[in-house]
């Protein structure tokens, strides 16, 4: 059975900002839902990852998969870090490649099936995948050798998290040199657009696809806390056109021509970058802030020593 995840659109109408607590909360009960059924209905084959190609059914994901994964550069004998690696498709896809993959998830159940998927791809030694928060997660406290990583990624994640938690801790989960790779939905245009879209009138045509109720695509705000953590933050646009897809099923020769065709506009009309629908974003250069004393203590983490003035960081 292909693999799809619902969350496509990421714009919510919501009544009220939800605790990090409640977030996680809800989060976890959604996928953990996902995974009971999951577990329930998948036989092995389901659960096979082609190590020749990116693991994902939505085609809409290969694209800027294959941009995020080539920035890590080589895989083989490095140590990946997946943040909100969810069933383990790409976990268990950076293992096949050589790599030794840390996944976390906030979801206990997910990360049954990433187990299960591991194991069946014959990868069970090199990965291995914790329940924890990114904002929480220390790996001296779960127990794990190694507490940097040669390489970050996530798909899909950081518009779930607390923005500074997670970006504080990424910067000291990272290895000297290494980078953080992340692709997320990103809406640049004027909160005016968000709040249209949100409307009863227009959700009633186009429902929103999203899980927890104040999921929002990253924008300005999410760079800027980016910029705070990071000196360099590059970002490359990907689909304008291609937002099509969430609302009417295309045919793959007609996707196959918007992507090619968006993929053309963007790169020829610069100013099409703030209508795009998905970024992948290079988070590299952590800036250096005390280490709290205790790193298992996220709830004392320090503000950052300086903020950074953003940067043009853009990339194509
Ligand atoms: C949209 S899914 C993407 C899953 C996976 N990256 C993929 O592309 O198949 C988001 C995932 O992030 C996880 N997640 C949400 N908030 C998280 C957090 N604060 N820390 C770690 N994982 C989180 C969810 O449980 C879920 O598995």
């Amino acid at each position: 059975m292909p693999e799809r995840h619902p969350a496509h659109d990421h714009e919510h109408a919501h009544s009220g900002p939800l605790t990090l607590a409640e977030r996680h909360a809800h989060e976890a009960e959604t996928y953990d839902r996902m995974s009971t059924d999951l577990l329930a209905t998948w036989d092995d084959a389901d659960y096979l990852v082609d190590p020749a190609r990116i693991p994902f059914a939505n085609r809409e994901h290969v694209d800027f998969l294959t941009d995020a994964v080539t920035r890590l550069g080589p895989l083989n004998g490095r140590r990946v870090l997946e943040v909100g690696a969810g069933s383990g498709s790409l976990a268990v896809w950076l293992a096949l490649q050589g790599a030794e993959v840390v996944g976390i998830d906030v979801s206990a159940g997910i990360l049954d099936v990433a187990r299960r998927r591991a194991s069946v791809n014959g990868v069970a030694d090199r990965t291995t995948f914790v329940h924890v928060p990114i904002e929480e997660f220390d790996p001296r406290a779960a127990g794990l050798d190694h507490h940097r990583y040669d390489a970050i990624i996530g798909n899909n994640v950081v518009h779930h998290f607390d923005r500074d938690l997670a970006m504080a801790n990424l910067g000291r989960l990272l290895a000297p040199g290494a980078i953080a790779v992340f692709c997320e939905p990103v809406l640049f245009l004027p909160e005016w657009t968000r709040t249209v879209r949100n409307s009863r009138p227009v959700t009633r045509f186009f429902p929103p696809h999203t899980h927890t109720p104040d999921e929002r695509s990253l924008d300005e705000r999410d760079f800027a806390v980016m910029r705070r953590w990071f000196a360099t933050v590059d970002w490359t646009p990907y689909q304008v056109f291609g937002r099509l897809q969430n609302f009417v099923e295309l045919s793959d020769p007609a996707w196959n021509r918007l992507e090619s065709f968006d993929r053309s506009l963007l790169r020829r009309v610069p100013a099409s970058r703030r209508i795009c629908r998905m970024a992948v974003i290079t988070l590299g250069q952590p800036i250096t802030v005390a280490q709290p004393a205790s790193f298992s203590e996220p709830a004392a983490l320090a503000e950052p020593a300086a903020l950074a003035q953003p940067t043009e960081g853009t990339s194509e």
